[in-house]
């Protein structure tokens, strides 16, 4: 398959990238991304042989429309992904992720070439603790931060391509990745450079927001899955069972790196912070056969570690911009 992976110099598209090149060496990968400050070469060197690497916006319709011309398939990361910096600049959450994709959707629409979507499972707003319920595909549409409204927008514009225009995409909603090449601006590997750089890890309000964590290749797996057999026109949520407050992340993290697990700051909280969040990800399962591998968080957890000791060379440069830019909002 020729294929067009967008966004694929940041967190998942990366780590897509280089197991699209071990797993399906058949396969030709064009990575499209902006290289906004998310974006960065260096999480592609290792496979830079193997790959064409395009520096260009999802916005530039010419550019977009020949790249997809070549291509027997679009995987769709690029997005601007982080809830804080679409609170404080939502217009560029809109302009990636909703014009973004009307983008992509208007090429994949001329070319007749397959699309698949990736989102996540923020669109369905949040949950009450104790409340029994899960997310699943028929979840009405809820959001609360200008990202996840974004993210809404653009899942609504695919199912509106589909309908209208016959066009062959799938929708996947994923709950939190971790794992190697996050960038250090998000909670896990924030907690972690904090650490190795000798500051205190930091969680917003009590840290009672529960997350459903789940391993980066877990959801690329899926993802690769839902390429290969999912129905054009569906929505699939994935998941891994992995439902875990900040406050208990961050105490195992602060144990699997030898420190007093309550040795953190507590910190202003995110404006409008979703409680909790969990997908039901039986659906994909049954249909697909999906299943996730990495399903101990803590040893998930510890490779992750290890990766970021070992690779100081690709998050220090970041480290103290983020970290100033968290302490002017008294984060
Ligand atoms: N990280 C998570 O936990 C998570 C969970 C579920 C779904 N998702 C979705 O997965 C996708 C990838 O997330 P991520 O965590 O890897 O994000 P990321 O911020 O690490 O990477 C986003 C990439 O998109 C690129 N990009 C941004 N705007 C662009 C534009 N206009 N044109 C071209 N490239 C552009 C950036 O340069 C960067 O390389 C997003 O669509 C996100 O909504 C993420």
């Amino acid at each position: 398959m020729r294929l067009l992976v967008t966004g694929g110099a940041g967190f998942i598209g990366a780590n897509f990238v280089h197991a699209t090149v071990r797993d399906y060496p058949e396969d030709t990968v064009t990575v499209l991304d902006a290289m906004t400050y998310a974006g960065c070469r260096e999480s592609l060197a290792v496979v830079d042989d193997d790959i064409r690497l395009v520096e260009g916006d999802v916005n530039d319709a010419e550019l977009v429309a020949r790249l997809v011309a070549e291509s027997d398939a679009v995987v769709h990361f690029a997005a601007e992904t982080h809830v804080d910096n679409s609170l404080a600049d939502p217009q560029s959450s809109l302009r990636a992720n909703v014009l973004g994709t009307f983008t992509i959707l208007e090429a994949v629409r001329r070319h007749g070439v397959r699309l698949h979507h990736v989102s996540t499972d923020e669109v369905y707003g949040d949950l009450e603790l104790d409340d029994p319920r899960r997310f699943t595909e028929s979840t009405p549409y809820n959001p609360s931060s200008p990202y996840s409204a974004t993210k809404a927008g653009s899942d609504l514009l695919v199912r509106a391509w589909v309908r209208s225009y016959g066009v062959q995409a799938t929708i996947s909603n994923c709950s939190n990745n971790y794992g190697p090449y996050q960038h250090v601006e998000k909670f896990i590997p924030r907690q972690i450079t904090n650490v190795l750089t000798g500051r205190r890890p930091k969680l917003y309000g009590k840290g009672a927001n529960v997350r459903d964590w789940i391993h980066v290749e877990d959801h690329n797996d899926a993802v690769r899955s839902i390429l290969a057999k999912g129905q054009p026109g569906r929505t699939y949520l994935i998941g891994a069972e992995g439902e875990r407050s900040n406050l208990s992340v961050l105490r195992t993290l602060l144990e699997l790196m030898g420190r007093d697990p309550d040795d953190f700051d507590h910190v202003v909280d995110r404006a409008g912070h979703d409680l909790r969040y969990a997908i039901d990800p039986s659906a994909l399962s049954a249909e697909l056969g999906w299943k996730p591998k990495h399903i101990d968080f803590a040893d998930g957890l510890r490779a992750t570690i290890d990766w970021y000791r070992d690779n100081e060379s690709w998050w220090r440069p970041l480290k103290d911009t983020v970290e100033a830019r968290y302490e002017k909002r008294g984060q």
